[in-house]
């Protein structure tokens, strides 16, 4: 997988591992079985073994992990596109939510921005409130709606993106406003 993405991720090895004592490594063969009963935990529509089979099969795709004492909490996969990432899917166990895999695993794509390559898109169903909002916390705006996107629902969805460049913007406003605060 290293070779794969060479740039991205696990710097320097196959895996990096946190204080909280959380591991993040790619997404291998291996994890389908625990990622599978993840995803039917998480969604209404979960993937399937074919689409992990895809991510792994297919060049610019990938799929990051994140585990705790060798057992997969997280995992998140995406497609490298020439100018953007697209973030496929991110699902975190229920037992582990609201301690930081999710923003461990996001913030990964988001370190890995650069000048080329400067914006994360992702579709969010409207019901998934918490998505959104776990998404808007990272920084992430919804820039449209797409009426009756699902159609075994006919669900609407947004499309939400993170913009490195709007990012360091809103940062440097915000530090802005904290300096003239303090005085
Ligand atoms: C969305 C999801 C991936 C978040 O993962 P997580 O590990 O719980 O997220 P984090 O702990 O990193 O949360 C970071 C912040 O996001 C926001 N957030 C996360 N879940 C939230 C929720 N259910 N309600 C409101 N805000 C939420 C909070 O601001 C949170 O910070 P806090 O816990 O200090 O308040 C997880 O809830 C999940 O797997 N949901 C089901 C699958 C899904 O909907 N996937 C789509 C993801 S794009």
């Amino acid at each position: 997988m290293n070779e794969k993405h060479p740039i991205l991720f696990c710097d320097g090895g196959a895996s990096a591992s946190t204080d909280e004592g959380l591991r993040l490594r790619w997404l291998c063969r291996r994890d389908f079985g625990a990622l599978l009963a993840l995803e039917r935990a998480a969604f209404e529509f979960p993937w399937t073994r074919d689409e992990f089979e895809y991510c792994l099969r297919t060049r610019n795709f990938g799929g990051l992990v994140v585990e705790r004492d060798g057992e997969p909490t997280g995992y998140l996969c995406f497609e490298a596109r020439k100018r953007s990432f697209r973030l496929l899917s991110c699902a975190v166990a229920e037992s582990e939510r609201r301690r930081g895999v999710g923003t461990l695993l996001v913030r990964t794509l988001i370190e890995r921005l650069d000048a080329r390559r400067s914006k994360i898109a992702c579709v969010v169903r409207e019901r998934n409130l918490a998505a959104q909002l776990f998404l808007r916390r990272l920084g992430f705006r919804a820039v449209w709606v797409a009426r009756d996107y699902y159609f075994k629902t006919n669900e609407d969805a947004y499309r939400m993106t993170y913009r490195a460049d709007v990012a360091v913007a809103v940062d440097a406003a915000e530090r802005t406003r904290r300096r003239l605060l303090s005085r």
